[in-house]
């Protein structure tokens, strides 16, 4: 993490700060109100509960400050992305999206995109280097992707996007603002879910869109209005609450999958052992680069789908369940879903759990 982002992070914890008067809460206050006193419309302030809240500003705050822009928060990180897309395609717009990436986005682009003339075209990830993107309206990528961990160098192509026409949008939920920053190598929005890492701890759904070009960040908001994609106070609290330890859950969660990609790699068992931070791994070049380190995800492989599904549920320390980024590490096979990966294919999330005990929990499972 550079000097830059842990200055960034400092802010974050600090923001509320400037605002505070004698006897007000340190913790946001969560309000819970549709309606708020509204004598003129001319005063400014909150005036309506689906165009804004302050337990959402909160929030927005720290992630601005995080993104480096302006930051718009949704209920879930499929409202941040369906906002992002929504806002910037038009019938007749061609969209490139990853074959590879979280499956929800491409239902949604096929599902409802499409069915109002905008051309979905889905490439692997690994293709992006080398796609032709001319004629494209939005070149969406998602890096590294959920759940095969390939990457895209994103400057290089968000700079061939650009010079083809179109605008740039990544997903960085794997990564989060803290480990790498699509908005400084050229994206023009960064959507993410921050039901994951950022809030952390498997109890909240939530996402943000962010981005520079205040006329494109007006039509987010302008789209959230409309729509009614608005988050709850209560959600935002908890992310709130969730973002400030960010920092320090990241760190525990990177070092220990770092040991664990070590040993996974030497095990018998495993095979196709995927974690951007292994120097043999095809995604290693962007480790130090765009990528801070390499993550809190990992992927791997064992002979089928019972001994995957055996593994999971003998492991005391590794939750079943669909999802990553929480304090509690958490793994499935993720070929139930569909996705277009082995049957014994499981993607690993690494917690905050101290990692001897997780190590010898995991190394017990595959040995039975
Ligand atoms: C990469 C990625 N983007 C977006 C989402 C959607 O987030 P949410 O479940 O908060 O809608 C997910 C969820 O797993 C994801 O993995």
């Amino acid at each position: 993490m550079t000097s830059e982002t842990q200055a960034r992070f400092a802010r974050l914890l600090h923001h509320r700060k400037a605002s505070l008067g004698q006897g007000d809460p340190i913790a946001p206050p969560i309000v819970a109100s549709a309606t708020f006193h509204l004598p003129s419309v001319q005063s400014g302030g909150q005036f309506y509960g689906r165009n804004g809240n302050p337990s959402w500003d909160a929030v927005e705050t720290q992630l601005a400050l995080l993104e480096d822009a302006e930051a718009v928060a949704f209920p879930s990180g499929m409202a941040a992305i369906a906002a992002a897309l929504f806002a910037t395609l038009r019938a007749g717009d061609r969209l490139i999206i990853p074959a590879d990436g979280y499956y929800v986005t491409r239902i949604l682009s096929d599902g409802f995109l499409a069915p109002l003339g905008v051309k979905v075209v889905q490439i692997p990830t690994a293709d992006y280097a080398s796609a032709d993107f001319t004629g494209a309206a939005v070149v969406y990528l998602e890096t590294p992707s959920n759940p095969g961990l390939d990457v895209v160098d994103i400057a290089a192509v968000a700079a061939r996007a650009r010079a083809a026409g179109a605008r740039i949008i990544a997903d960085n939920t794997t990564m989060t603002p803290l480990l790498q920053r699509p908005l400084d190598l050229g994206c023009d929005l960064v959507v993410a879910a921050d039901t994951k890492a950022p809030a952390g701890h498997s109890d909240v759904l939530f996402g943000h869109v962010a981005g520079r070009d205040p006329g494109l960040m007006t039509r987010l908001r302008d789209w959230r209005r409309m729509s009614g994609a608005i988050p709850g106070p209560f959600e935002a609290f908890l992310v709130h609450r969730g973002l400030e330890t960010l920092e320090l859950r990241l760190e525990r969660m990177c070092a220990s999958a770092a040991t664990i990609a070590a040993r996974l790699a030497e095990h018998p068992r495993v095979r196709g052992l995927r974690y951007p931070g292994l120097a043999s791994d095809p995604s290693h070049w962007a480790c130090g680069g765009q990528m801070a380190n390499g993550g809190f995800l990992l992927g791997f492989t064992l002979a089928d789908a019972a001994a995957a599904e055996g593994f999971l549920a003998r492991c005391p320390y590794i939750e079943q369940s669909t999802s990553f980024g929480a304090t509690h590490s958490a793994g499935e096979r993720r070929a139930r879903w569909g996705d277009a990966v082995p049957e014994g294919f499981i993607r690993l999330s690494i917690g905050v759990e101290p990692v001897e005990p997780l190590w010898s929990a995991i190394a017990a499972a595959l040995a039975d």
